[in-house]
């Protein structure tokens, strides 16, 4: 909340608004941190210019584009490529190996969101001649998200300015080889984009859909609250294969959750973990 905002989100206008988009949506968002939601719908209040929050629900019911407008608001899209290049360099060290000896490789990014970690991994595949066996299934609640990382298309600067992400993950090549820049715009090359099947998958609502060698889903569960996190590992553990792999965000852990025991760690720091039958 800004000294600025013309109305204060509580709990008890943050629970009328999950209810609200529940009913109008059937998205749930009961389960979501309340505090990192309250700053969300927050901001949308504040940005909006909203006065009257019982006009703001009226609005809701009357208009199902504002609804999932709001929805996309509630959901923090920030990624980038080769985001902690430290994390790409323990899966060049560590993971690679295993994948490596695999006839096919089933990957699944969960929270994909634009899909920079998506071609990220595909590119690292590539540079370990993996990428031709690999299948890698890419989901995410939003389908905006969704749309701009199937289209591949990236800002021109930003790419610059993580090409030293590339690098620092132990890349030897240069980022650009595996795009083209048209009309100021990043264009993610063909060879990469054909591996990748993007989909919407609601990790609160939908089902294991497949089974996996390596689940990488980082910086999603953090926006979950503890029964959801439980609920989400589960589904995880139960979508791998025999030793299959999974990670998550580094402020994110599967400690204390219902598949801690069964699982071991590959890296600490970087969160990897793997299946131990
Ligand atoms: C911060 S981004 C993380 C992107 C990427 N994994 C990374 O670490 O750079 C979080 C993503 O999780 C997605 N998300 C939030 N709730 C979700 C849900 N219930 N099911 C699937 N994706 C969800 C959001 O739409 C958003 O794109």
């Amino acid at each position: 909340m800004t000294s600025n905002s013309i109305i204060k989100i509580g709990d008890n206008e943050l629970d009328e608004i999950i209810i609200l988009i529940n009913d109008y949506s059937g998205y749930d968002f009961s389960d979501y941190s309340k505090q990192s939601l309250q700053r969300r719908v927050q901001r949308y209040i504040d940005v909006n210019k909203i006065s009257d929050f019982k006009q703001l629900l009226q609005d809701l019911i009357n208009d199902s584009a504002m609804v999932n407008n709001l929805i996309e608001e509630l959901t923090v899209n920030v990624t980038e490529i080769f985001r902690d290049p430290s994390f790409f360099a323990s899966i060049r060290n560590e993971l690679v190996s295993q994948l490596n000896n695999l006839p096919v490789i089933k990957i699944w990014h969960a929270g994909c969101s634009t899909g920079e970690e998506v071609y990220s991994m595909a590119i690292l595949l590539k540079e370990y001649n993996l990428l031709d066996k690999s299948i890698i299934y890419a989901t995410d609640i939003n389908q905006t998200v969704l749309d701009v990382a199937k289209s591949g298309k990236y800002n021109l600067d930003s790419f610059k300015e993580n090409e030293n992400n590339y690098r620092e993950s132990g890349g030897n090549k240069n980022l650009s080889d595996y795009y083209t820049v048209l009309n100021g715009e990043v264009l993610m090359n063909d060879e990469l984009k054909s591996k990748i099947i993007f989909s919407t998958h609601n990790l609160v609502s939908d089902n294991a859909f497949n089974q996996f060698d390596l689940i990488i889903c980082r910086n999603v569960l953090i926006y979950f609250n503890k029964s959801l996190q439980d609920k989400v590992l589960q589904l995880f553990y139960n979508s791998l294969t025999k030793k299959g792999m999974l990670a998550i965000g580094s402020k994110e852990t599967l400690l204390f959750s219902p598949i801690e025991s069964k699982m071991q760690v590959i890296n600490a720091k970087w969160k990897t973990w793997k299946k131990k039958v």
